[in-house]
């Protein structure tokens, strides 16, 4: 990673660049973590990415607008639920990493409430449970409401859910308060986790990443009989709205909780001070392996409610509070080999094969490597005993070899260096570093230039132009293709749209293949049937060229709006040529992108593919698919919860009949697609008396029905 210009090097308009650059990322990454439940960054980055996002609004306060993220806590609440309005928001907290930072935040709160160095301050700690906060409201003692944070304002309404949970008290026992909204943290164990993805394995379902993941999974459910069968826990450490309270301190409040017959953690103590907090901290941080569940650090809190009051918010944290992180876990073992993975561009991929180690909890045997430089920099070598470090959810990685004394280092360097492969080890054609134009130096990915010989490329490239926003064939997943290319049956895209006349005909028998039956069979050929015609920029994306995502592949179709006649550009767009200035000067290409686009153009093997994918399929221009369709050119809102098909598939398939899809109803929105559990947006649609139409309705209209 490139590490950041110092904030202070920044001028205004590069921090305002930054800042929203920064405010995006970390919005995508929140909404994969609270909505969809597959975070794809692990804690630390994503905490060193908010660090840098509020280091910037420090240095520049006029960034710091109601829009900004350090405003927000969460991500708006999922669609599927009802929406649970919080009385009382629910907020995030401050994070510290360091010790000293603790004895920072203790003089802070001393200096915020005028107190002198001497004066008592009790601060409670306790672990930071790994799950997901949840709000229960107790009316007269009794269970009446349990919401997810969502956005810290909005939540979703998982009553049902909650009410499954064995250890969440339906009725309060003792004296409860007339309202008291009780929070904290719903998880499941170490072994609960386990358990469930051994049934999930079998199930051929889809195993969850963590046990946060899947305690969020297992409460955001649809259905609360399935919540039922999930074991879940949870630790109640905080309120909500509460028409009294039964106790002056956190502390208090705790045991209190604990009467009322709601589990509370029990390693949440009373300090006195910052080293009683670090002490504490350090227990916690002994015990974190054998507690059977995930914690992933120490929270602090000043224990007197009145100063909890006086002291207050900033932003989206009390001021009385903060979580001090565990470091990313990190472990040693030994590097047994260095496998080389190919992907579909050609780029070789070095990952680890290690002993199995214990990672904070989790069997590691696999880790990143990054590349070639990486390898060099750290002088890894195969045999070296390394220092393995997991953080969060994603894939570990090496640190480096263990050097701690003269023994290691002599048998370190005993080892052989480690050689990065110059040839593909897949079908052994060279692999170069190519050459970035613009700053002369050589990229840090080493790429197989076997191109089409390549088997591995050719299975990459196939899964791309199955995949979901390419010709999106459902039944031709990752596996499947890997397992047809294997068995000879699909080589190149071409062959996808082959496979029925062959079956037909009797050259290949599908039917009778392990896993496949009639039905699955019939379903994988109407998959395809579909995909004879398809938007031209789909196809265009589909076929892998490099630099050609998504974006520049609309922008080919929107250019040439034919696929014959990119195609007859490209094929002439030799360097110099005016064909290649015209791809040249598309907006938003280069000489990088019209180059890629040539190079694949003037490749005979691209060309004979090329002739009998088009004697298969033909490419829609994307404004045919758009004039075709009813909601040609409508602005299209979905809401509530589709039972036939994914938020995605419903927007991709809105896309493909020419329609745009928008997030929240407005004017401009012609039509709402509504499924069970629709709220503010159905409301907002009639007010503006714009039409509504249930998710069955949708199908028959755009001619789904089956
Ligand atoms: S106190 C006003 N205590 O951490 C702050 N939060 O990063 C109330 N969490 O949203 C939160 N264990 O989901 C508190 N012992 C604990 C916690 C805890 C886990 C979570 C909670 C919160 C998040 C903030």
């Amino acid at each position: 990673m490139k590490k950041p210009a110092p904030i202070e090097s920044l001028g205004e308009a590069q921090a305002r660049r930054e800042h929203a650059r920064l405010g995006e990322e970390i919005g995508a990454h929140d909404r994969r973590y609270y909505t969809e439940d597959a975070p794809t960054v692990s804690d630390a980055d994503y905490d060193a990415l908010r660090r840098r996002y509020e280091a910037i609004e420090a240095a520049f306060p006029e960034l710091a607008t109601p829009e900004s993220l350090t405003r927000k806590v969460g991500t708006a609440p999922s669609e599927k639920f009802a929406k649970v309005r919080h009385r009382v928001p629910m907020l995030s907290l401050g994070n510290i990493f360091a010790g000293d930072e603790v004895a920072d935040f203790a003089a802070r709160v001393r200096r915020f409430l005028g107190f002198g160095p001497d004066a008592p301050l009790a601060i409670t700690a306790e672990p930071k449970i790994d799950g997901l906060s949840c709000s229960l409201r107790y009316v007269k003692g009794e269970l009446v409401e349990a919401a997810t944070r969502g956005d810290g304002f909005e939540g979703e309404d998982v009553t049902a859910n909650v009410r499954t949970i064995g250890e969440i008290p339906k009725a309060l026992a003792g004296a409860a308060p007339e309202i008291l909204e009780v929070r904290g943290e719903v998880y499941m164990t170490h072994m609960d986790f386990a358990a469930l993805n051994a049934r999930q394995a079998e199930a051929g379902k889809t195993l969850f990443a963590n046990p946060r993941n899947a305690a969020a999974g297992s409460l955001r459910q649809l259905d609360p009989a399935i919540t039922a069968g999930r074991p879940l826990h949870f630790f109640a450490y905080a309120w909500g709205e509460a028409s009294a309270l039964p106790a002056s301190t956190q502390i208090g409040m705790i045991a209190a909780f604990k009467d009322f017959g709601l589990p509370v953690n029990p390693l949440t103590v009373l300090c006195h001070s910052a080293d009683g907090l670090i002490a504490h901290y350090r227990r916690i941080e002994q015990m974190r392996a054998r507690l059977g569940y995930d914690i992933d650090g120490v929270v602090y809190k000043v224990d007197s409610l009145a100063l909890q009051d006086r002291l207050g918010f900033v932003s989206r944290a009390p001021r009385w509070a903060v979580a001090h992180k565990f470091p990313a876990e990190k472990a040693t073992t030994v590097l047994r080999a260095i496998e080389i993975n190919v992907g579909r561009t050609g780029a070789l991929t070095p990952l680890a094969k290690l002993d199995p180690v214990t990672v904070g909890g989790v069997v590691v045997s696999n880790a990143t490597l990054h590349n070639e430089d990486e390898i060099a920099r750290k002088d890894i070598r195969i045999g070296d005993t390394v220092t393995v470090q997991r953080a969060g959810d994603v894939i570990p990685q090496i640190l480096g070899p263990r050097i701690l004394d003269k023994h290691e280092k002599d048998k370190h360097e005993k080892l052989a260096k480690y050689v990065f492969p110059k040839i593909c080890p897949i079908c052994g054609s060279a692999a170069v570093r190519e050459i970035d134009p613009k700053t002369g130096e050589a990229e840090a990915v080493r790429r197989c230039t076997g191109g089409l010989v390549c088997t591995a490329q050719a299975v990459e490239r196939l899964k791309h132009f199955a995949s979901r926003n390419a010709f999106d064939i459902e039944g031709l997943g990752d596996e499947r293709i890997e397992q047809f290319f294997r068995d000879g049956l699909i080589r190149t895209a071409p062959d996808i749209f082959t496979l029925p006349e062959r079956e037909r005909r009797g050259i290949i028998n599908l039917k009778e293949r392990e896993g496949f039956g009639e039905l699955s069979v019939r379903n994988l050929f109407n998959a395809i049937e579909a995909r004879r015609t398809l938007p031209v920029n789909r196809f265009i994306y589909a076929l892998g060229i490099r630099h050609v995502g998504e974006t520049n592949a609309r922008r080919l179709a929107r250019h040439f709006e034919s696929f014959e006649a990119l195609r007859k550009t490209a094929q002439a767009a030799q360097k110099g040529s005016e064909a290649r200035a015209e791809i040249n000067n598309i907006e938003g290409f280069g000489e990088v992108v019209a180059e890629a686009i040539a190079d694949f153009f003037a490749e005979k093997h691209n060309e004979e593919v090329l002739d009998a994918l088009t004697a298969h399929v033909t490419p829609l221009p994307m404004e045919a698919v758009a004039s075709k369709s009813p909601v040609a050119g409508k602005t299209i809102v979905f809401t509530g919860s589709l039972e036939r098909m994914t938020r995605d598939e419903a927007k991709a398939m809105a896309e493909r009949l020419g329609a745009k899809v928008a997030a929240s109803v407005s004017k401009k929105t012609d039509l709402v697609v509504a499924g069970p559990g629709a709220g503010s947006k159905l409301a907002k649609a009639a007010e503006l008396g714009i039409e509504a139409m249930s998710e069955e309705d949708w199908l028959r209209l755009t001619g789904q029905e089956t």
